[in-house]
């Protein structure tokens, strides 16, 4: 825990700024988030310059525990308010039929609106201090479209320290989680029952465990999520994943090429490359991916090479972002064999 995670006059100072407009990057379980008052638009419009993000992506609503999510949703089944009951507060974001009051630039045009109460103790004593807890925090992830989430204060401050769009950046150590919140929408539920937009944590069999329902994959008509683009959560350096044989082989190989590769494994390997060993658990690598893949961009490597992590439901999450980070860079392995060595 850090010191401001303690520190009630920096929570203080973050909820008056939210009133007032401005964006305070927060900590959550999942990852960090960058937020504005879900009820200013001109606020919410702020969230998408400062990411360069387009205007018709709607943005996740965090709520504090004692919120009335009647304010925010209208015709919410009771489907909604028993994954509530299950998993708020904690890594779960629902989307629901958005009540008429709500502005639309929250949820990018769209007649939906997603909501999730986090648990971070952080988040909770900012969404508590914001307009004495029944606001709503608009809050994207706090990394530029496109890029790799952030799970430590230090990666927001990477990824906007300069630009000043940022007012203040609260800092509460480590997300634990590491990526971002399942998302199901349960807007459509009377004619397409329950839809998984995003996996992650919370998993669809221990949401149909609550409501009898197993969420399905999502349709053509489901709504749009921008984290469920082909490629997104993506390091600057090109990713390409490989199973364990496979990639050892490619070690040996790149390292007679001349070529520079950063690793990201969980077996017990040794490679004179750059290498970062996680955990061979799913919550203990989706803990630590994003700082390392943060890390491993930095290396001036060619490629990010990752041990592809096994195929089952348990690594459902890390292996969605990781084939989000990796899109595009097919080939990528064999182009940089078969080209003469670099100096
Ligand atoms: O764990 C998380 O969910 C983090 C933390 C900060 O809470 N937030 C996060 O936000 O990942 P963002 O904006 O990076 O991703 C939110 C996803 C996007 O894919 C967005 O399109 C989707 O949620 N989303 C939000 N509201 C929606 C809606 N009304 N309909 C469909 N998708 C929605
Ligand atoms: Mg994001």
């Amino acid at each position: 825990m850090s010191l401001q995670e303690l520190d009630p006059a920096a929570i203080e100072a973050a909820a008056r700024a939210l009133e007032a407009g401005q964006l305070v990057a927060f900590p959550t379980e999942t990852v960090y988030g960058l937020g504005a008052d879900a009820e200013n638009p001109a606020a919410v419009a702020a969230i998408y310059a400062a990411k360069g993000r387009p205007q018709d992506h709607p943005v996740i609503v965090h709520l504090a525990p004692e919120a009335e999510m009647a304010h925010w949703a209208c015709d919410i089944p009771p489907e909604a308010h028993a994954l509530a009951n299950a998993f708020w507060p904690g890594p779960l974001t629902m989307i629901l039929k958005r009540a008429p009051n709500i502005p639309d630039a929250v949820s990018g045009g769209q007649d939906t609106v997603g909501l999730r109460c986090p648990s971070h103790p952080v988040a909770i004593a900012l969404l508590r201090a914001f307009k004495g807890g029944q606001g709503g925090v608009a809050a994207p992830s706090a990394n530029k479209f496109g890029h790799v989430s952030p799970t430590l204060a230090e990666h927001v401050r990477d990824e906007f320290g300069a630009d000043g769009s940022v007012a203040m950046v609260l800092d509460g150590g480590a997300s634990q989680v590491g990526i971002e919140s399942t998302i199901v929408d349960l807007s459509r539920l009377a004619t397409h029952g329950p839809v998984l937009l995003r996996p992650g944590h919370v998993s669809a069999e221990a949401i149909a465990a609550v409501i009898d329902q197993l969420p399905a994959a999502p349709d053509v008509a489901a709504p749009r999520a921008s984290g469920t683009l082909e490629s997104h959560y993506a390091p600057h350096t090109p990713v390409a994943m490989q199973d364990t044989v496979t990639l050892v082989q490619t070690l040996g190989q790149m390292e007679e090429a001349g070529r520079k590769l950063a690793l990201i494994h969980y077996s017990d390997l040794w490679t004179a490359h750059a290498a970062i060993r996680l955990p061979a658990t799913p919550e203990g690598f989706a803990h630590a991916l994003y700082a390392a893949l943060r890390a491993m961009d930095g290396q001036g490597a060619d490629l990010i090479l990752v041990e592809a992590p096994p195929q089952d439901g348990a690594w459902l999450g890390v292996n969605d972002r990781l084939r989000r980070a990796a899109h595009g860079s097919t080939g990528i392995v064999h182009g940089l064999l078969n080209r003469d060595a670099g100096v």
